[in-house]
């Protein structure tokens, strides 16, 4: 049986015994842990997703709307995690139920063309630069899948260069150099062949950057999370994503933007508008449903051309390959239609932001008050909290512009204290994402802020009191 590298961060099994503001949880969500313990029967770990991996128990969520959700209980939370980002509108944004409750009467799936797909894909090409050409997915693991291989088929070469700590979702070619196996190994599971046509580069980097580019020669594309590692919470600096445009075109090699979590949230049309850059193709998921399950690649004609079979057959090319039973289905284009002219039409992707910003403002302001090291930063649309565990000397302002790496700014510390951050907050009725830190919503209001910053130091309050915090 193969051993885990040592660098894989291993939250579990965490000690919590002892803890009164774990005890506290419990108390407060007394029915999720009976269905947390009926779902270990069932599903590895009892979750259906890594990322809602809580110890010793997640919440069991009953209904959600606009920026809040309820649990078993009848506990009400704030909600940040809810549709891991999809959930720019909040929840139950009315154009997009109804869009959806009027398309369920017209039937679920047709297995046939219909003109809801176009009208999507249209409002994507007026919203995105880069989308000239539009494939729908039902995932952004698919989605990067498709985008890699478009990019081989495109430059007949074979290899992929990625940056450490970027997401792409899940599958065989990006399972590594997120978490872990950062030095391109191949992960449990994942054949050595596919693990080694991926090249890892760290972000920020242009000089080792281009050397990797230049030693392989076979780069069909780059790909990274244009804002940086996790939507930026390692951030990328805009003039080495300039540089990866300029060196992308000196080689010839496909630039991918994956925006499947800031599409639509950096501004209404992504990252690559807000930082000014258009790449050659484009992966966007989440915002781009309203919610519903889907994704899609977008970009340069010519490339995604590779799956057109008139275009294949005029010149003689091997078609590329793609299906998926649930591409476009009718009911995530009416939400996906619906979605976008939200953001076409309004100002939310700015309203998010300006509710991040002083957000990150307020829990700034608390920290110093409080005299704990933690900082929160972000730049579009969400937050996230350094919890500093080395106490090195930092601010947002450096954290922002690029000047810590992935190690430094990922440093697991003490999951422990990393987990009872979560755990207090829920306790304090306000859901995040375990990192810690959240997209945030148009939904949210000021009262949702000054709970969240409120619950940040009660969290505070209680690390100290049982000495899990100094
Ligand atoms: C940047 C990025 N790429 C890819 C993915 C994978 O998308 P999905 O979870 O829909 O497979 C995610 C999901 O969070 C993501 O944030």
């Amino acid at each position: 049986m193969p051993t885990a590298p040592a660098s894989v961060s291993a939250p579990c099994p965490l000690d919590l015994d002892d803890s009164p503001l774990v005890a506290a949880y419990c108390e407060k969500t007394a029915t999720s842990i009976k269905m947390a313990q009926r779902a270990r029967e069932t599903f590895p770990t009892g979750i259906t997703h890594d990322a809602r991996y809580i110890e010793p128990h997640g919440i069991y969520v009953t209904r959600a709307d606009g920026g809040h959700k309820w649990d078993i209980d009848g506990n009400e939370y704030v909600d940040y995690s809810g549709g891991h980002g999809a959930m720019l509108l909040g929840h139950n944004h009315p154009a997009v139920v109804e869009a959806v409750r009027e398309q369920l009467g017209k039937g679920i799936h047709y297995g046939a063309s219909h003109e809801l797909e176009l009208e999507w894909a249209e409002r994507i090409k007026n919203l995105i630069p880069c989308a000239e050409s539009v494939r729908f997915n039902n995932s952004g693991t698919e989605a990067t899948m498709l985008a890699l291989r478009l990019a081989r088929g495109y430059t007949g070469r074979e290899k992929v260069l990625r940056f450490t700590g970027h997401f792409h979702g899940w599958h065989d070619y990006v399972a590594g150099g997120f978490l872990n196996h950062h030095d391109g190994s191949p992960p449990r599971g994942v054949p050595a062949g596919t693990a080694a046509a991926m090249l890892h580069a760290p972000a920020n980097d242009l000089a080792a950057t281009e050397r990797i580019l230049h030693e392989s020669g076979d780069v069909a594309a780059i790909i990274l999370e244009p804002t940086g590692s996790t939507w930026g919470q390692v951030p990328v600096r805009p003039d080495f994503v300039h540089g990866l445009r300029e060196l992308a075109d000196a080689t010839e090699t496909v630039l991918i933007f994956d925006e499947v979590i800031c599409g639509f949230r950096c501004s209404k049309g992504g990252a690559q508008q807000a930082l000014g850059i258009t790449p050659d193709m484009t992966t966007l998921g989440k915002i781009v449903t309203g919610g519903m399950p889907g994704a899609a690649v977008v970009g340069r004609r010519d490339i995604l051309a590779g799956m057109d079979f008139r275009h294949t057959a005029r010149d003689g090319d091997e078609k590329i390959f793609h299906m998926g039973t649930f591409n476009a289905v009718p009911t995530t284009c009416a939400a996906g239609i619906a979605a976008l002219d939200v953001v076409r039409d309004t100002d939310v992707c700015q309203q998010a932001i300006a509710y991040g910003e002083t957000l990150i403002g307020e829990l700034n302001a608390m920290f110093a008050a409080e005299g704990v090291s933690w900082i929160a930063y972000g730049t579009f649309g969400g937050f996230h909290v350094f919890l500093n565990p080395q106490d090195i000397p930092t601010s947002r302002e450096r954290i922002e512009a690029g000047a810590h790496d992935y190690q430094t700014i990922k440093a697991p510390g003490d999951p422990a204290l990393a987990m009872k951050v979560r755990l207090g907050v829920l306790l304090h009725g306000v859901d995040i994402q375990g990192w810690p830190g959240s997209p945030v919503s148009a939904a949210h209001n000021a009262a949702d802020r000054a709970q969240t910053v409120e619950a940040f130091r009660q969290t505070i309050y209680l690390l100290r009191q049982e000495g899990a915090l100094a």
